[in-house]
């Protein structure tokens, strides 16, 4: 793997801005990060976003956001929840940090205007899967998190310290030594390069759901934050565990829309091509077993009884609460002809959300200095095997918040001025007859990541795939692209085949990652993180 830049670039040439602080990503943790730094203290922090600043991965949320506020609900039992569907694997420091901090959080983003659904004047709360009260908060019915965004982008924009620069891709972190000073971007729409110096760092990209070719994430998920952490010598951990949502839209020619948790959560129900209801046979929580488990059966179900898909059917829940509560769903749905009160939603499972990330401790500290990582690209562990449903806008809030104030007081540490080195070459940028066609590799790759490191996967098709993206990667690798595609197509490559890699090595079953040729969870081997660097996938 290639150890350095993704372009050959004299920065001495390239324009650049000062920032105290940098946060790449503008969905719920980076915009937390930067509300969080500028609140401490930071007069300067810049926000990067890959395309506008509300096109995010937060935006496309639906269920809502798990905390304990219910007078029936209590922190430990949210921490008990959380450790139960995470398979063994939570670390219960970053649980314990996640449900103790959440309330305050979500207390501050309402003090900031974001609406959440009422009932009585109260918070309306819904069930969702593994949950052992209704704790999920909700905003219009099943768009909790453009509101969300909304709030967030709302008080970060009122912050005279914030600037946010949409439609620039980070190519690169800048870094000497073990240490973040900045990164590389390109404007998407002209190609100018920019080069940000900042104190500290946060990455919060978001997810990585584009390397499967069935994924419920927008087109901008793809891995970005991991890959170039890694190749500025971050750690990677838990990359083997992708969660797979169990219930998205599948319809020739529709988006792989999610059919949100919280459908099934107000009662729908799950049914076989035969009509007939499988969830009782497979847990006792049937349609609200923990996520990994409810894919995992639909898989085994539909390998059973054929078929592409299995429906979801809302029959038994009354017009007015399929209204008031799923609009968009409904909207959706009734553009490909369907009637969500009369047809049941035909479904499947999709990549949804990756556990794993870029290692960091409960601060957000990765091992490079002045880099940090919050939200869905970080790994705190908080989520163990499996992440339970509606934790991840809360630990955007959670963490990103812990990451700009400890970015603020990082970079107060180190308050001198840096040099950029001169010049940041790439080894070997090959002088090619022909180019790459970008868009053809994307769709073999996310094909053969979706056959191959999915819901159910094998020792030999692992190591066919590891072998496989690694041929790919050497060429992809060595080709200096003018267009971010052809530099996510890079990072796609690169967290893929740490997936890939780490789904390999973990020859147990737990949570999302199951191993048809280990069924069994193996606590006496495999009861701790997967770690790895550039220096694992090089081999
Ligand atoms: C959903 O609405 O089902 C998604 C919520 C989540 O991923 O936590």
């Amino acid at each position: 793997m290639r150890e350095d830049f993704l372009l050959d670039t004299n920065l001495s040439r390239v324009p650049g801005l000062e920032s105290e602080i940098l946060v790449v990503g503008s969905g719920v943790a980076g915009c937390s990060a930067a509300i969080a730094a500028a609140q401490a203290g930071a007069s300067s922090v810049l926000v990067l976003a890959k395309a506008s600043a509300d096109m995010t991965a937060t935006d496309h949320a639906q269920g809502g956001i798990a905390v304990a506020l219910g007078t029936d609900d209590s922190i430990e039992q949210h921490f008990a929840d959380t450790l139960s569907a995470g398979a063994g694997l939570c670390d219960e420091d970053a649980v314990r940090k996640l449900v103790a901090d959440g309330p305050g959080r979500v207390r501050d983003l309402i003090s900031w205007g974001a609406a959440f659904d009422r009932e009585n004047g109260e918070l309306a709360r819904t069930a969702e899967a593994a949950h052992s009260v209704r704790r999920v908060l909700h905003a219009s019915g099943d768009a909790t998190g453009r509101e969300i965004q909304r709030a967030l982008l709302s008080k970060m924009l009122s912050l005279e310290a914030v600037t946010v620069v949409p439609s620039h891709f980070t190519v690169d972190i800048l870094h000497a030594d073990g240490e973040c000073f900045g990164a590389l971007a390109v404007n998407v729409n002209n190609g100018a390069l920019m080069r940000v110096s900042s104190r500290a760092t946060i990455l919060a990209t978001g997810g990585l759901g584009q390397v499967y070719r069935e994924t419920t994430n927008p087109g901008i998920a793809t891995g970005d934050g991991p890959a170039m952490a890694l190749r500025a010598g971050a750690q990677l951990a838990d990359m083997e565990f992708v969660q797979f949502h169990p219930t998205t839209l599948y319809l020739a020619g529709a988006p792989r829309f999610l059919i949100s948790e919280a459908v099934r959560g107000e009662g729908a129900l799950l049914l076989n091509s035969r009509g007939e209801r499988f969830m009782p046979r497979y847990h006792d929580m049937a349609e609200l077993a923990p996520r990994d488990v409810v894919s995992q059966s639909i898989v085994k179900e539909l390998a059973k009884t054929g078929g592409n898909c299995v429906f979801l059917d809302l029959k038994g829940m009354s017009p007015e609460l399929v209204n008031r509560r799923f609009p968009n769903i409904r909207d959706i749905c009734a553009d490909f002809g369907l009637n969500i009160l009369r047809d049941p939603i035909p479904v499947r499972p999709s990549a949804h959300y990756a556990m794993g990330g870029i290692r960091t401790d409960l601060s957000g500290r990765t091992c490079v200095r002045r880099l940090l990582a919050a939200g869905e690209c970080a790994s705190t562990g908080v989520h163990g095997a499996n992440r339970l449903a509606s934790n991840s806008l809360l630990e955007g809030l959670v963490f990103g918040t812990t990451a700009g104030e400890t970015a603020w007081r990082e970079a107060g540490e180190n308050s001198a001025a840096r040099k950029f080195p001169a010049r940041h070459t790439s080894s070997g940028v090959a002088q090619r007859k022909v180019h790459i066609d970008v868009g053809d590799l994307q769709r073999s790759l996310k094909s053969l990541m979706w056959r191959t490191a999915g819901v159910f996967r094998t020792g030999t098709d692992l190591e066919l795939t590891v072998r496989q993206l690694a041929f790919w990667q050497e060429y992809a690798c060595r080709e200096e692209f003018p267009d971010p595609a052809g530099l996510e197509l890079q990072n796609m490559l690169a967290v893929a085949r740490a997936i890939a890699n780490s789904a390999l090595n973990r020859t147990e079953s737990r949570g999302a990652h199951q191993r048809q040729d280990f069924p069994a969870l193996n606590d006496q081997a495999w009861k701790h993180h997967t770690v790895i660097t550039k220096h694992d996938l090089s081999r």
